[in-house]
This record gives C-alpha cells, structure tokens and sequence, in this order.
C-alpha cells in the first residue's frame, strides 16, 4: 500500500536533484583546491591573480548552487517523502542505509555552509573542517555508489532503477 510519505517511488524532481547535485559534488571535489591560492592571498591581507580570484568564484557559485538545490531537495523530501526500502531487505541494511543517506545530506549542507563561514568571515576552523572532511565525503560516496551497483547487479533489487526513472514512468 502507498501511504503519504512512503511513494511508489521518487518523482523526476527527486531524481534530477539527486543526480544534479551529485554532479556538482563531484566537480566540487575535483577542482576544490584552486579556490585557495585565492584565500590563502585574501587570508593574508594581499590581492590574488585574476585567474584565482576567478577559479575561486567558481568554487564558492557553485557550492551554494548546491546549499540552494540541497533546501530544494528537503521541502521535495518533507512534501512528497520518499519510497520505502525493499522489503526483503534486513534491518540492518535499511538501518545502514538510512545513516549513510543522513550523512549524505549533513554533507551537502555542511559543505557550503562550513565553506561559507571561511570564505566570508575567515572562520579558519571552519576551513579546516571542510578540508578535512574531504576524504570523508571521497569515502563516504564511494562506499554509497558501490552499494548502489550491488543492489543493482547482485541483490537485484529495483533501488537503482527508482533513482534513475520516476515511479509513473516505471509502471508504464
Ligand atoms: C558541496 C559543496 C562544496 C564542496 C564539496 C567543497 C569542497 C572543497 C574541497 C575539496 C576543497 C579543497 C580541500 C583540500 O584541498 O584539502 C575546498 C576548499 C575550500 N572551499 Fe569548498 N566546497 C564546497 C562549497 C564551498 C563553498 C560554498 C564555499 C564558500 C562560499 C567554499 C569555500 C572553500 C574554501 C575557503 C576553501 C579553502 C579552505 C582552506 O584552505 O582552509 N566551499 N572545498
Ligand atoms: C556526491 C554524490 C552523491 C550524493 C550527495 C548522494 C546523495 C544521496 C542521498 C542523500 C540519497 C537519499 C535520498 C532520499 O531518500 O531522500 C541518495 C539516494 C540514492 N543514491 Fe545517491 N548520492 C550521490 C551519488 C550517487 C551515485 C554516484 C550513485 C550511483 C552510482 C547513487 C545512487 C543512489 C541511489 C540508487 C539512491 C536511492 C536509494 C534508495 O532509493 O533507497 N548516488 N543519494
């Protein structure tokens, strides 16, 4: 049976939020570093190159695109809720599931706002903790995707399939 927060599945604005903000993350992740030439310069009271003032502006857009799609993402989640996990699945894997979905979404909001209060007000501790939870996010997707794929290609289950195609379009 459906009831209100447990859908048949997720709806094309779920899925394409998931997959947007997904994109960014990763791009994030990848050019995260050329932001701090530019901070290191604002940092210590001198002006940065032209070209590291613009890879910064790129690291900072960007990562409140994310904070924006992320409070999106939750008024999509408290409104529409979100599919019930599969129900041969153990208590275990649903509980680890939830948790690592819970870390996720610390991640896209703790990201810009703890990379906001260093970019803006110089929090350094703020910085720092960004930093370090670079690896911890690298893990943490990576261990994400893997469950993904072996959901997909060894559990046979449809959690997959529900992140890529809404639940009317499944159905036919
Ligand atoms: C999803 C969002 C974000 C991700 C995944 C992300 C990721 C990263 C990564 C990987 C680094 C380099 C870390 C290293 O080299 O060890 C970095 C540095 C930095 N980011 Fe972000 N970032 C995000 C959003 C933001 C936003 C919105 C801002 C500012 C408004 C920002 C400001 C900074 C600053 C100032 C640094 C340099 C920190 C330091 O050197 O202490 N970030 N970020
Ligand atoms: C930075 C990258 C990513 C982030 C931040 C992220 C975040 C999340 C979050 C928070 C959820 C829970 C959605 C909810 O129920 O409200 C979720 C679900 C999901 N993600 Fe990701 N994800 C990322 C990358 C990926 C990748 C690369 C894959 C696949 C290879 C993937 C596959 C899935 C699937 C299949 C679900 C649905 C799980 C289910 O319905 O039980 N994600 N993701």
């Amino acid at each position: 049976m459906t009831v209100a927060n447990e859908p048949a599945g997720y709806t094309g604005t779920q899925i394409f939020l998931h997959w947007i903000i997904a994109g960014l993350v990763v791009l994030q992740l990848v050019i995260g570093e050329d932001i701090k030439p530019a901070y290191r310069a604002f940092s210590r009271g001198t002006e940065p190159a032209a070209g590291d003032i613009l890879n910064a502006n790129i690291h900072v857009y960007v990562g409140l695109a994310v904070l924006v799609l992320a409070i999106w993402r939750i008024a999509v989640r408290l409104r529409h809720g979100v599919p019930a996990a599969p129900p041969e699945e153990s208590v275990l894997l649903k509980r680890t599931s939830a948790v690592a979905h819970f870390l996720l979404y610390l991640f896209i909001f703790g990201m810009p706002i703890t990379g906001a209060l260093a970019w803006y007000f110089s929090f350094r501790v703020m910085g720092e903790i960004h930093e370090l939870a670079k690896p911890v996010i690298i893990i943490a997707v990576g261990l994400h995707a893997a469950a993904a794929l072996w959901q997909h290609f060894y559990v046979k289950s449809d959690v997959l399939v529900r992140m890529l195609l809404p639940a009317a379009r499944r159905m036919g």
